[in-house]
């Protein structure tokens, strides 16, 4: 057992919380991000991580290289202080930069926020990042957002969240009628009443003391149909269910609901109150031995979950993003790299506040560092300053989408696939092997468009490789493991098994119908959606 960090040091690191936003593209997140970093204080008009002419860019793109070329390649880490607290929220890219990437990021944090739009309700994209998230079982904060739009009825959607999701919910705060006829929402733990008024900001807005469904403020401010609903509502949830369970939020099996509107600044300082009050600081990390490391340790350590690879040749240096488990960071300091069992420098490091990179001279468990790195890390890396700690694998998560690569010259399909290893090993793109062809032809997966961009960038920037990708029809890669977790390389059926990068049969499929086909004649057979990666 490691000592025990000075007491300075770890009120710092309970001080720590660290999240990220799982939602479906369009339902508010940069919205929602940006409120945040408002009431947190780091940008002092809404607008900014837009972009608007003359102010910050969005947070998220950083790096210039990558602003030009139009894209963002980068999960950025956005720090705040709130209430005493230094908050963290990892970006999880979206749209276009959607990658394995994004699925990392959950790997790093210690809760999440899940976004819904009241009107769309539990998305693909979100239902992949809450699966994502129950890897870990990590707590879920759920925001109801764009209240001020029509949408489905609260009851509703919280029953589709719950029946989708397999979660049970709990409303911390419930909509005074939504859309048009939106006027509020009731904070049910403080008691509370705080009314809509499009004219004033979220926090101008006025809050009263609230003595439950009958009170007869409501009448001053909602009509005759939305009373009548809000009362009935009110009444329904207030009778069944249960006092919010903070252990079954801890264990990530019921989910705190709050309802609000990310674009006008409402339900978003309740949101984050609760938030502060609830959210768990950076918690023992279990380590591969089968054993946890307590992040009050005075052993700092941490482990690589993304890798930034710089997309400018003339600037080849790559930044590893390590998730600081235990202990202090300190720049320039000494640290063990395990798989290498080698001792390192970290003498180049940056944290991140919103569009700014600066360079960070100390930092604490529950942080993000990006260390400047030459090669000598890759995804899920484990550091320490005192001796050798490697913490649990990140997993490889099921890639959906596939191509094959050929190279225009025969003779250079050696380099290929030594590139190709070399981008699977860094965690940028999986292979696959297709046993009958062997390595003559390899298969990419990846998880988003933008990583099959990136790797034709770099094939041909790094090694000079002008490649041809032509896209595969398979949408579903799946692990069969026997009821003992050990691999299966022979289904039932008519099932062509690949290889992966670790040599593990892996079935690659064109649509979940196959898959659920492939369930049906091997009954007994688990196909999983991630993975250990081999370290
Ligand atoms: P994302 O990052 O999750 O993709 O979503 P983003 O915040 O970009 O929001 C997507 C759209 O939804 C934006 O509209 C945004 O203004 C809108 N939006 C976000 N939160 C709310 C809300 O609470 N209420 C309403 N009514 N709209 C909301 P847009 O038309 O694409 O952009 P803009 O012109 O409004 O900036």
């Amino acid at each position: 057992m490691s000592n025990l960090s000075t007491p300075a040091v770890q009120k710092e690191i309970e001080r720590r919380r660290t999240f990220a936003i799982i939602s479906h593209p369009d339902a508010g997140k940069t919205t929602l991000t940006e409120k945040l970093l408002y009431h947190g204080g780091v940008i002092h008009e809404t607008g900014e991580v837009k972009g608007k002419a003359g102010t910050k860019a969005v947070t998220s793109d950083w790096m210039e290289l990558e602003r030009q070329k139009g894209i963002s390649i980068t999960s950025s880490v956005m720090t705040f202080d709130y209430d005493k607290l230094r908050i963290n929220l990892l970006d999880t890219p979206g749209h276009k930069d959607f990658s394995e990437d994004t699925y990392r990021v959950l790997m790093a944090v210690e809760s999440a926020c899940m976004l819904i739009d009241v009107a769309k309700g539990v998305e693909d994209r979100t239902k992949k990042l809450y699966d994502v998230c129950r890897l870990r079982n990590i707590p879920i904060f759920t925001f109801v957002n764009k209240l001020d739009r029509e949408g489905k009825d609260p009851l509703t959607l919280i029953d589709e969240i719950e029946k989708t999701l397999n979660m049970q919910c709990y409303p911390v705060t419930w909509p005074l009628g939504i859309g048009q006829r939106f006027k509020g929402i009731y904070n049910r733990l403080t008691k509370e009443v705080t009314f809509y008024d499009q004219r004033r900001e979220g926090d101008e807005m006025q809050t009263f003391p609230f003595s439950g469904p009958q009170d007869p403020i409501l009448e001053k401010y909602l009509d005759h149909e939305t009373l009548a609903q809000v009362r009935d509502e009110l009444e329904l949830i207030e009778n069944a269910l249960p006092p919010f369970d903070v252990e079954e939020f801890l264990a990530g099996r019921l989910s705190p609901v709050t309802f609000g509107s990310a674009k006008q600044n409402f339900g978003v300082d309740t949101f984050l109150k609760f938030f502060t009050q609830f959210a768990p600081g950076p918690r023992p990390r279990p380590t591969k031995k089968g054993d946890t490391l307590d992040p009050l340790s005075s052993n700092f350590t941490g482990f690589v979950f993304k890798i930034q690879a710089n997309m400018d040749r003339r600037h080849r240096d790559r930044i590893a993003f390590v998730r600081i488990c235990s202990g202090k960071f300190e720049r320039g300091m000494k640290v063990n790299h395990s798989r290498l069992d080698r001792e390192l420098r970290l003498s180049y490091s940056n944290q991140f506040i919103a569009a700014d990179k600066e360079t960070v001279d100390e930092a604490y468990a529950g942080d993000i560092v990006g260390v400047s790195d030459t090669g000598n890390f890759a995804i899920g890396d484990s550091i320490s300053s005192q001796g050798k700690v490697i913490f649990a694998d990140i997993p490889k998560f099921a890639p959906e989408l596939f191509a094959k690569l050929t190279v225009r010259d025969a003779l250079k399909r050696t380099k290929l696939n030594q590139a190709l290893r070399h981008f699977s090993e860094e965690g940028a793109i999986q292979l696959f092997i297709d046993p009958i062809v062997g390595d003559q032809e390899s298969i990419v997966g990846a998880i988003g468009e933008l990583q099959f961009e990136v790797l034709v960038h770099r094939l041909q920037d790094e090694y000079n490789l002008e490649v041809k990708l032509t896209r595969l029809p398979f949408s579903v890669a799946r692990w069969p493991r026997d009821a003992n977790g050990v691999a299966v390389s022979q289904l039932k059926g008519n099932f062509q098994m690949f290889r992966d990068m670790i040599d593990q049969p892996v079935l690659l499929l064109n649509q979940e119908w196959d898959l659920n086909w492939a369930q049906k004649e091997n009954p007994e057979i688990v196909f999983a959606s991630s993975i250990s990666r081999a370290r």
